[in-house]
């Protein structure tokens, strides 16, 4: 064995060189799941796009180099095909990990062909993401690095735009906001309208805009705010930690039964989750591929051999995140492994 070579076996320390990104292979994951889906955009059916994508991460998982279980699959929810909690993935060789997927986040936005779908997966050192069970919702809240310490999940929804506006040295008017459009954020819509931000209402994937409102390189995006999924919370959370900034959130029973459920899976409701809550490792990989374009990233698009993909690829240990452009071959990708890609 080289010295180089037991150097970088037992890298990642202080001093030490730079070790493997797992990143970097996760977006082949990503990539592959986005194509699958990707065929399925504006045809009027989620779950076929969900399960394109779900079949397409699945497969490509095993060539990854991980020792992998699956925290958080994507599904249980609306009964969409998933990738199991518990399930083991990857190699089975390698790093002990938890692993986050959401092969497609946005299942109804690409049946519509609307903007702003992904997939998305996050890895952590084994036992450090939070396991969202029976909490399937949460009410969060999320920016980016310069206004990390001026958000509050306590705190008015005022008094959250004029702190962040104070610390993005920016009037609150230009304070935008990304808030998922349902009923139950009539009052929060109005709220932050009254405190004179930017609403902008979208009508399903707060993982995307999440991530967009930490990246300082989208400046369209300030904040994130609102109810949705906790598993999507726990993704951003790991997508956050990587690119500085945070997100805060609360479990949100919807009713009694489900606090319940909660108090009984010790659960505790009322505390407030930070970004170090819900991924507790400081080694956390996340990549994600667009399968429609947004604010994030690029959509999936067909060339008359293939495709090209847009993904974010980043890592929270040495905080590169590095945005790739693939193109893919569909003829060589099919005669290389076997399969029909088209
Ligand atoms: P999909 O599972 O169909 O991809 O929807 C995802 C999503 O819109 C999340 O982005 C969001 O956190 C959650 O659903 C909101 O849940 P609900 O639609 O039940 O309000």
């Amino acid at each position: 064995m080289t010295q180089a070579f037991e150097t970088s076996e037992r890298a990642g320390g202080a001093g030490s060189p730079p070790d493997r990104n797992l990143a970097m292979e996760l977006v082949r994951v990503t990539e592959a799941a986005a194509m699958g889906a990707g065929r399925w955009i504006g045809r009027g059916d989620k779950n076929a796009a969900d399960q394109a994508a779900v079949d397409a991460m699945r497969l490509m998982l095993g060539t990854v180099q991980m020792d992998g279980i699956v925290v958080i699959g994507e599904g249980e929810k609306d009964e969409a095909p998933m990738l199991f909690n518990g399930e083991s993935i990857g190699s089975g060789f390698g790093p002990a990990v938890d692993v986050a997927v959401d092969p497609l986040e946005g299942t109804r936005l690409t049946a519509l062909g609307q903007q702003n779908a992904i997939s998305v997966i996050a890895v952590a050192e084994r036992g450090t993401l939070f396991f969202p069970d029976a909490a399937l919702y949460m009410d969060k809240i999320a920016t980016g690095p310069d206004a990390a310490d001026a958000i509050d999940i306590d705190a008015t929804p005022e008094e959250n735009v004029r702190n962040v506006a104070e610390a993005k040295n920016k009037s609150p008017r230009d304070v935008s906001v990304i808030v998922l459009e349902r009923d139950r954020h009539e009052q929060l819509i109005a709220d932050l309208r009254g405190a004179g931000a930017r609403v902008t209402l979208i009508r399903d994937g707060d993982v995307a805009p999440a991530i967009a409102a930490a990246h300082v390189g989208i400046a369209e995006v300030d904040l994130l705010m609102g109810v949705g999924g906790t598993p999507e919370g726990v993704i951003a959370a790991a997508a956050i930690k990587c690119l500085g900034g945070a997100l805060q959130g609360r479990l949100w029973p919807r009713n009694d039964e489900e606090r319940q459920r909660l108090v009984d899976h010790g659960y505790e409701i009322e505390r407030v989750l930070t970004t170090d809550d819900l991924v507790a490792g400081d080694d956390v990989f996340v990549a994600a591929t667009g399968v429609t374009s947004g604010a994030l990233l690029r959509g999936v698009r067909y060339t008359r051999d293939g495709a090209v993909t847009e993904s974010m690829v980043m890592r929270s240990r040495s905080g590169t995140v590095r945005r790739v452009e693939a193109e893919h071959a569909f003829a060589k990708l099919s005669r290389l492994s076997g399969l029909e890609y088209r």
